[in-house]
């Protein structure tokens, strides 16, 4: 394991004991979310505890500053400690080698290098009877065999929980602690308890998004914080210059997913921007759909979406409601405005190229949608906590 693996998690009990649980069966678990939900620190720290259990160890492979592809395998032997055999390619000298030990090999960050990670994935374990891979994306990497591990976002403290006296929540336990490397005197009183406890919901429960949030303290009270948040790309942009760069913003967070995107899928997510409280099916294919993007497509691209962490389906009992997180990203007046006016231009290029009545019905049912989801509150329960004095719990490495 690399020196700069980070070495402890705040909270996550449950996950961790599942995580081990999946890996003593799975010879390949893929921990899949959302950028920044924690899915390098949960891989880690796993990492960390069970390499004792393999003979040969278990090794980190950081891939996402990798951007070519063929560089993927290349990188997993020189972190392996594996040299190039003259006449064999990088593949054929790692499956050699491996094929005779027994360890745990983590593919960090595979998102953007996703086709080749999973074929050097497919091919190595057919080679290796005693190798396990774990492997972090915000997409699956699509194997058969691959066992899939969603990691949540931190919950939220319930209003029955933020009413006691000694709230655990690991959301509000990072915050804390992220704020106390910054400010060591920062204090938890009812009144900041309270906000943290908003800031936290507002954000989803993303840790990332928490940090960044937690980095502000030192210029901005958390309730200033809190409200400032119905534009959170505005307020968490400090993050530490030691994280990589798509972790120092939520905006290069963001960016990075995009930018791995195909074009429809990107033109329907930023479309998707001028719902506020979620969408259904029908509303997305109502609103978004053009001659660029025919409704066609939109089932298909709502579920590509979801499979590459940009949206979560939420299914009920009539149908699937999506949002992004932090769904605060709805909320911004620029993304509305931007929504808005792609809104106008679409219906103005659907009456150049259909019939009035079928122009009609798609009005219709557009503005149905669009009022509707305008109008939908899906903002997260704001508990209050009451908690003046908790310490944040960690698990250590
Ligand atoms: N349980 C946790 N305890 C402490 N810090 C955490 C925890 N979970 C996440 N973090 C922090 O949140 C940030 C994002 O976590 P991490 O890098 O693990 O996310 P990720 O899902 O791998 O993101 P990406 O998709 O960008 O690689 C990191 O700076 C990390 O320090
Ligand atoms: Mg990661």
């Amino acid at each position: 394991m690399p020196a700069s693996a980070p070495t402890y998690v705040v909270g996550r009990r449950e996950q961790l004991a599942d995580i081990a649980h999946a890996l003593q069966t799975a010879p390949l678990l893929t921990l899949v979310g959302v950028g920044g939900v924690g899915k390098t620190r949960l891989a880690a720290r796993t990492a960390t505890a069970a390499r004792g259990r393999y003979a040969h160890g278990a090794w980190l492979v950081e891939l996402a500053r990798i951007t070519d592809p063929a560089g993927v395998t290349p990188e997993v032997a020189r972190a392996l400690g594996v040299r190039e055999r003259p006449g064999s390619s990088p593949l054929e000298t790692l499956r050699a080698v491996l094929r005779h030990r027994q360890l745990l090999l983590v593919l960090d960050n595979c998102e953007h290098v996703v086709t080749v990670c999973a074929e050097l994935a497919a091919s190595l374990l057919q080679a290796c009877p005693d190798l396990c891979i774990l492997a972090t994306s915000r997409e699956a990497l699509g194997v058969a065999g691959e066992t899939v591990y969603h990691v949540p976002p931190f919950p939220m403290a319930s209003t029955q929980e933020a009413t006691a006296d000694l709230v655990e929540n690991d959301a509000i336990d990072l915050f804390v602690e992220r704020a106390r490397t910054l400010e060591p005197a920062f204090e938890l009183t009812p009144q900041t308890s309270s906000s943290i406890t908003r800031i936290c919901a507002l954000l989803d429960g993303l840790p990332l998004a928490i940090e960044l949030a937690a980095a502000r303290p030192t210029a901005m009270s958390p309730p200033e914080i809190a409200r400032r948040l119905d534009n959170p790309l505005s307020v968490l942009t400090m993050g530490p210059r030691s994280a990589p760069a798509r972790q120092q913003t939520l905006r290069a967070a963001i960016d990075w997913s995009y930018q791995l995107l195909a074009e429809p899928e990107q033109t329907l997510l930023r479309r998707l921007a001028v719902f506020r409280g979620g969408f259904t099916r029908g509303a997305a294919t109502s609103v978004c759909t053009d001659v660029e993007l025919p409704g066609g497509q939109i089932d298909d691209l709502l579920d590509r979406l979801v499979a590459q962490s940009l949206l979560v389906g939420v299914k009920q009992p009539e149908h699937t409601r999506f949002h992004r997180r932090p769904r605060r990203l709805h909320g911004g007046t620029l993304f509305l405005l931007n929504g808005l006016i792609w809104l106008a231009a679409a219906f103005w290029l659907q009456s150049v190229v259909t019939d009035p009545l079928r122009l009609l019905l798609l009005f219709m049912s557009a503005g149905a949608s669009l009022s509707a989801a305008l109008l939908a509150n899906d903002s997260p329960g704001l508990a209050v906590a009451g908690a003046a004095r908790r310490r944040p719990h960690r698990t250590r490495g």
